[in-house]
């Protein structure tokens, strides 16, 4: 395949529009792979023409980081690859400063994570959830810091409210500090609410939108079935916790696996390299995350951007999996607009004449895209 590479964001960061995602390195977790596997998927990736490598602090305790940084120091990639990593959450029970976003964790959790890594500095370095507590200019403050100091090149946020990173990046804006570059948020056939303000949020604002769960947890590879247990794997292995992230068994599911698995036919392709691809153009997505337990699947994912999906398919997915559309977006359609324009139709401004319209060719948009 050729990767093709986008800038992220506002910034001059080139990454590959496939990252490679290292949750699975290691078997802490009971759902991950050895080591001599994890060291399989990252040379397929970077011989492939990846250069996007997602880690974070926590990743089976540690062991994702450690193997990700013996991996490029094998193959001497440092400066070749882009490494996001991740603070927040706990690594010290007991220790209430040993996790959460305020200036204490960060500072240790960026030491720790180079340690782990071996490198002098992180390309990417990422609040990984809200605490709900610490104000966002400590936040902000702290990530502009790193940048200073050379530890960190660039910074992001994952699985914040919309509110929150908007507020983040008017503050680093103000005050000169280095803005948001990525916002790291889980997308796909079956989870797509982040349309209704991360996409326009990230697309006006400079934050290319990093794709993670692009399967869904491995439910839109197709292996799953209604009714059935077994479909060995991680949600087989996580069902009955509550964790948020391992809920995918729902009916609305199911018929959006039974229609892409008719797509999937039809183009010719497996359903795990369509969902990826739509995934990976649509709008204001720069980069998507590929996870994976076995060199089948990463080869199999790879090869995700190998061939587009035809109109005609592309809006049956898009139809089964349209997510409810809330107030107040609910409130923006046809019959209050009119309302707006006096009776007038405006419609689109012409191509190139706002930043915030989705454009082949557009400098802002190619980033996000
Ligand atoms: N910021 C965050 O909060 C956050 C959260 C989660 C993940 N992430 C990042 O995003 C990356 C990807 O997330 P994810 O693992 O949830 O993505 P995903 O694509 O939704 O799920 C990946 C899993 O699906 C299964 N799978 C993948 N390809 C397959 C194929 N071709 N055929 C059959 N099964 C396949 C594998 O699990 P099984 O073999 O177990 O089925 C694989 O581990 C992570 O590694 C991590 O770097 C970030």
């Amino acid at each position: 395949m050729t990767m093709t590479y986008y800038t992220l964001g506002n910034s001059g960061l080139r990454v590959s529009r496939l990252a490679l995602g290292t949750m699975t390195f290691g078997t802490e977790w009971g759902w991950g792979a050895d080591k001599a596997t994890a060291r399989a998927m990252v040379d397929a990736y970077i011989e492939a023409g990846g250069n996007f490598l997602d880690t974070a602090d926590l990743y089976t305790s540690g062991t994702a980081e450690t193997w990700l940084g013996e991996f490029i120091a094998e193959r001497s990639l440092r400066d070749r690859v882009v490494i996001a990593s991740k603070f927040t959450l706990n690594m010290d029970p007991g220790n209430p400063n040993g996790g959460g976003n305020g200036r204490k964790n960060i500072m240790r959790a960026v030491e720790a994570s180079l340690k782990r890594l071996g490198t002098g500095y992180l390309d990417l370095y990422l609040l990984h959830v809200w605490d709900q507590l610490t104000p966002v200019e400590e936040v902000m403050r702290t990530l502009d810091d790193l940048v200073r100091s050379g530890k960190v090149r660039h910074v992001g946020l994952s699985d914040v409210p919309a509110w929150y990173a908007s507020r983040a990046q008017v503050i680093a804006e103000f005050r000169g500090y280095e803005p948001i570059s990525t916002l790291q948020l889980e997308y796909s056939l079956v989870e797509r609410n982040i349309e209704h303000e991360f996409i326009p949020f990230g697309i006006r604002h400079g934050a290319g939108v990093t794709v993670w769960g692009p399967l869904g947890n491995g439910l839109l590879s197709g292996k799953y079935r209604p009714n059935a247990e077994g479909g060995e794997g991680r949600l087989e292995v996580m069902r009955g916790t509550n964790h948020p992230t391992f809920q995918k068994f729902s009916e609305r599911n199911w018929t959006i696996v039974a229609e892409l698995e008719k797509v999937a036919v039809a183009i010719g392709r497996s359903m795990a390299q369509v969902a990826l691809n739509w995934t990976a153009t649509q709008p204001g997505i720069a980069s998507v995350i590929l996870g994976a337990t076995k060199l089948e699947q990463i080869k199999d994912n790879l090869g995700a951007l190998d061939f587009a999906i035809p109109d005609e398919l592309r809006a049956r997915l898009d139809a089964v999996s349209r997510p409810a559309v809330p107030f107040p977006y609910s409130y923006f359609g046809p019959e209050i607009q009119t309302r707006v324009t006096g009776g007038l139709a405006t419609g689109d401004k012409p191509a190139g004449y706002t930043r915030s319209v989705l454009v082949e060719g557009d400098p802002v948009n190619v980033a996000g895209k």
